[in-house]
């Protein structure tokens, strides 16, 4: 109850503010204010795709500079994502080998063109805070050799593979993505052109622990990782409780809850992070999910194929809720074919 009160209040919010605008967030590993969409104990923030250091014009203010994991670099330590603070609960969220290749998956809900790099601080302390320094590891993508991830004008899933460092361990280790997004007109030492210059960026830290290869316990068991739904799968739960599973096989650790009455519940009182009322000072035109929506009606017997168009919803939310009878089906959160 206490916790519609705040989505209403929030939606009302967010209703005089001005629409949220979806950007992007990290979502395998989760990041630190996402891991409440995967299964996990962790408070709940439906703007977690909006972490830009406080906006663009925050950041340029302070000189460029932003918090490690994303939030405005002027905001009171313990800031929000970072050791101490509300979304930075030590909660270890994935398990990798050292030295072995794994794909990093981030979410654009809305592009802004631009690059992610990512970074790692072996850190083995979840009450201390990351710096710049420890964040030593810049990852590389082993069949490329680059450290910038370009991804054009494509939105969802973006996969991006990189390779552990062989002799970085860690019972915590700091995954830090950065986006710098490149649809801003700026001025830099190459010249003016878009995306040249300062740009809005977006961050995200996920706790991770990295074990030796071949070594089964050395990595501890996360400390809190309490799964919240009774609905988890058994391979999530296994994933999150074994510290040498490979990142390669891992069918999803981040399983979306499946019970469909609950998360009805919940999506309906949440703010609807709209896809349209866009408040941005993108200068991009074309990178709008709305023209896909479809006003569709429910018609339960033949199963259609549904993704999300929110960041509040996942896809297997919707292919379920879709195709549920009745269908419940907010064409402002899925579209379906
Ligand atoms: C949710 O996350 C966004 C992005 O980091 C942040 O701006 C906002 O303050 C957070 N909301 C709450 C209630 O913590
Ligand atoms: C780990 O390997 C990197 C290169 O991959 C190297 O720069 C660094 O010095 C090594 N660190 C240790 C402690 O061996
Ligand atoms: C999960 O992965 C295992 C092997 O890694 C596979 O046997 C199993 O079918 C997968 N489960 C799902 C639901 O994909
Ligand atoms: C969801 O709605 C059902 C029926 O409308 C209600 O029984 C249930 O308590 C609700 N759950 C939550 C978490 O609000």
């Amino acid at each position: 109850m206490h916790l519609l009160h705040m989505s209403v209040v929030l939606y009302i919010l967010n209703t005089l503010l001005g629409a949220v605008h979806g950007h992007a967030y990290l979502t395998d590993p989760p990041g630190r204010n996402s891991m409440w969409r995967f299964g996990f104990n962790a408070m709940i923030n439906y703007s977690d795709n909006d972490q830009n250091c406080g906006g663009f014009l925050h950041q340029k203010y302070l000189g460029g500079k932003c918090g490690m994991c994303g939030d405005p670099y002027d905001q009171p330590a313990p800031r929000d994502n970072e050791a101490g603070g509300k979304y930075a609960t030590g909660t270890i969220s994935k398990y990798y080998t050292a030295g072995s290749t794994i794909d990093i998956t981030v979410r654009i809900t809305m592009n802004h063109l631009g690059f992610f790099e990512f970074r790692l601080c072996e850190n083995n302390d979840v009450t201390k805070t990351i710096t710049k320094k420890c964040l030593k590891h810049l990852l590389v993508n082993p069949e490329t050799g680059e450290t910038k991830r370009y991804f054009g004008d494509r939105t969802g899933d973006i996969v991006t593979r990189v390779k552990l460092p062989k002799n970085v361990t860690c019972s915590q280790c700091v995954l830090q993505w950065r986006y710098k997004t490149g649809n801003s007109w700026g001025t830099d030492d190459q010249g003016s052109c878009l995306g040249c210059g300062p740009q809005e960026e977006f961050y995200g830290c996920s706790d991770i622990a990295i074990s030796s290869s071949g070594v089964t316990n050395e990595a501890s068991t996360p400390k809190t990782s309490t799964l919240l739904t009774t609905s988890s799968t058994a391979s999530t739960t296994k994933t999150t409780a074994a510290p040498t599973e490979s990142t390669t096989n891992s069918n999803k650790t981040t399983t979306a809850p499946t019970d469909s009455t609950t998360d009805s519940n919940k999506t309906t009182t949440v703010p609807t992070e709209s896809t349209t009322g866009t408040t941005t000072t993108t200068t991009v035109p074309t990178e709008s999910t709305t023209d896909t929506t479809t006003t569709t009606t429910a018609h339960p017997k033949t199963k259609r194929s549904c993704v999300s168009i929110a960041v509040n919803a996942e896809d297997k939310w919707c292919n379920t809720n879709c195709n549920h009878d009745p269908s419940f089906c907010p064409p402002y959160l899925c579209s379906c074919n």
